[in-house]
């Protein structure tokens, strides 16, 4: 399977099978992203960061994942670090990344910038999250997840909740447990449900899905409850944010309804979907979760790089 100079826009680019590969290495590259084992396989390549909008997981677990393989990292964490405030265009500035280094890595709020950078670029994209589009290296992170934790995908009946609208999150993630034979249910409240063209998809590929607005819905049959921040910064009225925020939360009262199993997965971060006291249980997945970031995306800048698989013991 050959990944060298690909581009990672968007989880449907990568076959079922291509997927499997990449979880098996993200895998092997867990004793490597704990500093347990030591790789210099990126020597001397530099990954650029270019993110226009805020992050701490992406951000950082993409610099821990190159540095760990001893590659260098570039760039910028705000718009305000970059010449895109003196109307340098993204199309430029992508130019310039290219010139400075071997991989790019973008985040921005525009729906298709990544796309677009990809299409422009002779050098490796991996779409970071754009806008309210894809973010297939969070997708890919969850999958790990899932895998590790319950040993196999398929059948897995995983409750998405919260903002199914705008989060770009539960747009990959939901396609790709589909294409793993997950059972799907979303919950959401109605102006915040899932968008009609992902549910054509969903349906086109005769995935197993159910919808309401109730948790209490959900909870007791999930074995996944994969919980999403509703966010005030995608919402172009206030009052609409208003009316729909502090809907969902998690407590060990929600938690007693579920399966002694459960698990609580959430791409972070966390504002109020999550009560601070369910950190502390068995059914808390999401900070282990936030940690397979570093291995999944150390397997992915390996695999565009065209570094063997069989370097990594
Ligand atoms: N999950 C995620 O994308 O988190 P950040 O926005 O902090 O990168």
């Amino acid at each position: 399977m050959d990944f060298k100079g690909r581009d990672v826009v968007s989880i449907r680019d990568f076959s079922k099978k291509e997927i499997e590969y990449i979880l098996d290495c993200g895998e092997k590259m867990i004793p490597y992203a704990k500093g347990e084992k030591i790789s210099d396989a990126l020597q001397n390549k530099i990954l650029s960061t270019l993110f226009f909008e805020p992050s701490t997981r992406t951000f950082l677990s993409f610099t821990s994942a190159m540095e760990r393989l001893g590659g260098s990292v570039l760039g910028f964490s705000e718009m305000s670090g970059s010449s895109v405030v003196k109307g340098e265009t993204l199309a430029d500035t992508i130019k310039m990344a290219e010139c400075y280094s071997d991989i790019i890595v973008l985040r921005h709020n525009r729906e298709g910038a990544a796309r677009m950078a990809a299409e422009m670029s002779e050098k490796p994209v991996l779409n970071a999250g754009d806008g309210a589009g894809q973010h297939p290296t969070q997708t890919l992170l969850d999958l790990m997840t899932i895998k590790l934790e319950r040993k196999k995908i398929a059948g897995t009946h995983v409750a998405l909740v919260g903002d199914l609208k705008y989060g770009r999150t539960v747009h990959s993630l939901s396609y790709a447990l589909a294409l793993f034979g997950a059972k799907l249910t979303f919950v959401s409240p109605p102006s915040l449900s899932m968008p009609p063209e992902f549910l054509v998809e969903l349906q086109e590929m005769k995935a197993d899905i159910t919808q309401t607005h109730f948790l209490e819905d959900a909870i007791g049959k999930a074995d996944v409850l994969y919980m999403t921040r509703i966010q005030k910064e995608r919402f172009p009225d206030p009052t609409e944010f208003n009316k729909v925020v502090g809907l969902y939360k998690v407590d060990m009262n929600v938690l007693s309804k579920g399966k002694s199993s459960l698990i609580i997965m959430h791409p972070l971060p966390r504002v109020t979907e999550i009560a601070s006291e369910v950190d502390n249980t068995k059914h808390a997945l999401y900070f282990k979760q936030a940690f397979y970031g570093v291995p999944l995306r150390m397997a992915l800048l390996a695999l565009v790089s065209g570094v063997p698989m069989e370097e990594f013991k």
